[in-house]
Order: C-alpha cells, then sequence, then structure tokens
C-alpha cells in the first residue's frame, strides 16, 4: 500500500491551487452574490486543460489518471465550486461518457473539442418528476428511422445555458422500462432545443443551472451513444465516476472550511488568549482535521480503483456520502468558530456552508449512495 502522491500529481496539485489563490479567488464572492458565471476564468481553466484530464491525449485531453483529477478538483473546490462542477461535469460526466462508450466520429466530433475545453459540455439526466427515480424518464426520443424526435423537459442542468453538446437521457421503448432508454448528443443551436430559465439557488450560485426545453427535436440516429437501449446503463456507469468528482469537490469545501477556521482560531482572541487556546475550539478542530482525512482516503482510494481497472462502483458511493457529510458538518463548525464574521460574506465559510449543500444533493443523494452500498453490503458485494 502505498500513499504517497507522484511529483506530477504534487505540481498538478500546485497548479490548482494557485490558480485558485490567483485567479478564482478575487471575485468569487461577488460572482456568487450576484449569480455571475464564471465565463472567464473557465475558458482560463480550459487553456490549463482542467476540462479534460483524463482524455487521452489523441482526443485532445490532457491524459492525467484520476487522482490529479481528484487532486485538482479538491483545491478549487477549498474556494470555488460553481467552477469546481462545471470542470466535473465536462470532465467526468461528459467527456469519459464519450471516450469510454462513443464511435470514432463521436469522438472525433464531439470529444475533442470538450477535451480541449473549446466548448463544455452538460449531462442531462434529472427531471421534474424524475430525480432519484432515475429509471422514470418522461422524455421521449421517438424513433424515427433515421432520427429520434425528442420531446420532453429536463431539470436543473449544470452548464445548461453555456454548454454546446449536451448528453441526453430519454426513453425510446416505454414497455421495456429502463432497458428503453437511450443517450443522445444533442448540440445547441438545433431546432426545437430551448433553454430554460437559469435557477436562483442556494450555493454554487454563480455556476450555470438550467432547465431544458425539447419541442420536435430531431436527433440524428448516429447521435445514440451505443446500442438502443443502451442510454441508463450509460447513466448508471458515467454517475459511478461522476460521482467521485462530487466526493472530491465535497472533500475540497469540507478542507477550504477547515483551513479558514483553522487559520482565524489563531489570531482571533477572546477571553484572554487565542480562541485556538480553547478547548472547546482545538477538539472541533481536532475532529474537523480527522473526519476530513478519512473523506480523503475514501476519494482517494475510489479514483485509484478507477484508475487501477478495478470496480468503483460503491467506493463512490460510499465516497460521495461521506465526504459530503463531512462538508456539511465542517463548513457548519466553521462558521460556529468564525463567530459572527463567519455569517458574513466576507470570510468565506457562509459560502462553502451552503455550496456543501448541494454535494448531499446532487449526482445522487445522500439515499441514493445508501442504496447503492445497502444493496451491495446485503448482497455480500461490499
Ligand atoms: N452499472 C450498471 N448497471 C447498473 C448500475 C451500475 N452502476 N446500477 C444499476 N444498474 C442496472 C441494474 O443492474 C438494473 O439492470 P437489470 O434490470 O438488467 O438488472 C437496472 O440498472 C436498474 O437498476 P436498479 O433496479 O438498481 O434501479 P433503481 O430504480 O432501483 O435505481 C438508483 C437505482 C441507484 C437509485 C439509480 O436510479 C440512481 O443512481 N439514481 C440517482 C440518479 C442520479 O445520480 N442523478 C444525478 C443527475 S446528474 C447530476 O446531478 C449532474 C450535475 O448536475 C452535477
Amino acid at each position: 500500500m502505498n500513499f504517497q502522491l507522484t511529483e506530477e500529481h504534487l505540481s498538478i496539485r500546485e497548479a490548482a491551487r494557485k490558480f485558485t489563490q490567483d485567479v478564482l479567488k478575487k471575485e468569487v464572492i461577488e460572482r456568487d452574490r450576484d449569480m455571475r458565471h464564471p465565463t472567464e476564468e473557465l475558458k482560463q481553466m480550459s487553456e490549463m486543460g482542467f476540462m479534460g484530464m483524463m482524455v487521452d491525449p489523441k482526443y485532445g485531453g490532457t491524459g492525467l489518471d484520476t487522482i490529479s483529477y481528484v487532486l485538482a478538483m479538491e483545491e478549487i473546490s477549498k474556494l470555488d465550486s460553481s467552477c469546481s462542477v462545471a470542470m466535473s461535469v465536462n470532465n467526468s460526466l461528459v467527456c469519459w461518457g464519450l471516450e469510454k462508450y462513443g464511435t470514432e466520429e463521436q469522438k472525433q466530433k464531439y470529444l475533442v473539442p470538450l477535451a480541449k475545453g473549446e466548448v463544455w459540455g452538460a449531462f442531462a439526466l434529472s427531471e421534474p418528476e424524475a430525480g432519484s427515480d432515475a429509471t422514470s424518464q418522461r422524455t421521449i426520443a421517438e424513433d424515427k428511422g433515421d432520427y429520434y424526435l425528442l420531446n420532453g423537459t429536463k431539470n436543473w442542468i449544470t452548464n445548461g445555458g453555456k454548454a454546446s453538446t449536451y448528453l441526453v437521457i430519454a426513453q425510446t421503448h416505454p414497455e421495456k422500462g429502463h432497458k428503453g432508454i437511450n443517450v443522445l448528443i444533442v448540440e445547441k443551436g438545433m431546432p426545437g432545443f430551448e433553454i430554460g430559465a437559469k435557477e436562483d439557488k442556494l450555493g454554487i450560485r454563480a455556476s450555470d443551472t438550467h432547465s431544458l426545453l425539447f419541442n420536435d427535436v430531431k436527433v440524428p440516429k448516429e447521435n445514440r451513444i451505443g446500442d438502443d437501449g443502451f442510454g441508463f446503463t450509460f447513466a448508471m456507469k458515467t454517475l459511478e465516476g461522476g460521482r467521485i468528482g462530487i466526493a472530491a469537490q465535497a472533500l475540497g469545501i469540507a478542507a477550504g472550511a477547515y483551513e479558514l477556521a483553522l487559520e482565524y482560531s489563531k489570531t482571533r482572541k477572546a477571553f484572554g488568549t487565542e480562541i485556538s487556546n480553547h478547548q472547546a475550539i482545538a477538539f472541533k478542530l481536532a475532529d474537523m482535521a480527522t473526519e476530513i482525512e478519512a473523506a480523503r482516503m475514501l476519494v482517494y482510494k475510489a479514483a485509484w480503483l478507477k484508475d487501477n481497472g478495478q470496480d468503483y462502483a460503491v467506493a463512490s458511493a460510499m465516497a460521495k456520502y461521506y465526504a459530503s457529510e463531512v462538508a456539511m458538518k465542517t463548513t457548519i463548525e466553521a462558521v460556529q468558530i468564525h463567530g459572527g464574521y463567519g455569517y458574513v460574506r466576507e470570510y468565506h465559510v457562509e459560502r462553502l456552508m451552503r455550496d456543501a449543500k448541494i454535494t448531499q444533493i446532487y449526482e445522487g443523494t445522500t439515499e441514493v449512495q445508501k442504496i447503492v452500498i445497502s444493496r451491495a453490503v446485503l448482497t455480500g458485494k461490499a
């Protein structure tokens, strides 16, 4: 067992840390307050190779491993989860799915620009009435011979307005249940495809979250990924890796809040001494440090399993479940340590607390992760 990061890992972590401090920090509070999309910041991240980190360089990617991706996600999420969620969706859900299951033509046409970060992607699974229950797709992709006729609505889609390429999950054969679902590559600008209103959210407020409306959109047959009926398996497999990205985001949020609380506790004085000298605060810091390290082990292990070609479905569910719990708990405690200062925007921890909540909801709620884990436990697979 080797817990050592390589020189390459350390330099990627450092690059992400520096970029976060030098570029993202500058207006992160204003972007969150005004729901202002970090378009320029994401363009810079694209140029740095953060949008297609794990994609083979022959398809325009950076060709790094999942550990590298997790390290970058962790650093960026210490401060700006609106940026890291855009990065996560592009990397884990869109690029990974296309590279793993797309045809050569689909890869050349769609993956290459996505991996280079020239355009961004979105993953459209959730619907007004199909969130956790992902098999109940109401969006219909009717088979019309050489094209699909797409009708329906998707909700809460990250990168929804800014993306150019959308992976849309839809039902083609309702009588077959989840075995009738397909995944289609839909381009922005296809007639009948409209972007709905931007969501006004509790956290990750600068991220671009929209509903998507499909009204008789003709999607060519060659834009289907995999065989007829492969869409649900595609979604589940893609989300297995997506959950590692969101677990890393949750880990970063927790670590970011902890670092701020630690620093603050060593400078802020009360009752005649720095508050870190009070056991009430010191013990909170001990709990935070321990729980964050435990979450980190789960996240890195899931990434390691993926990099080593082993099954990571349960590991990624455990990592996301635990890291998001730790993110919520740690950020609440970080606000508490900051006292009144923690409740105002300037000190960053209130934003991290708001951002933490979404990690318990998207890419499968905590309850969905527990379904995955408990089924594995009960069938002796974990
Ligand atoms: N890999 C391959 N196949 C899988 C699978 C996996 N990981 N998980 C399930 N399947 C298969 C099952 O084997 C089963 O196939 P058979 O019928 O052939 O045996 C089929 O899929 C149905 O599986 P279940 O019976 O387990 O399905 P279920 O209805 O009980 O639901 C679930 C399982 C885990 C709850 C699933 O629906 C789920 O993951 N829901 C959450 C969806 C989600 O994560 N949404 C996130 C949206 S994307 C997002 O949030 C992005 C963003 O903006 C940041």
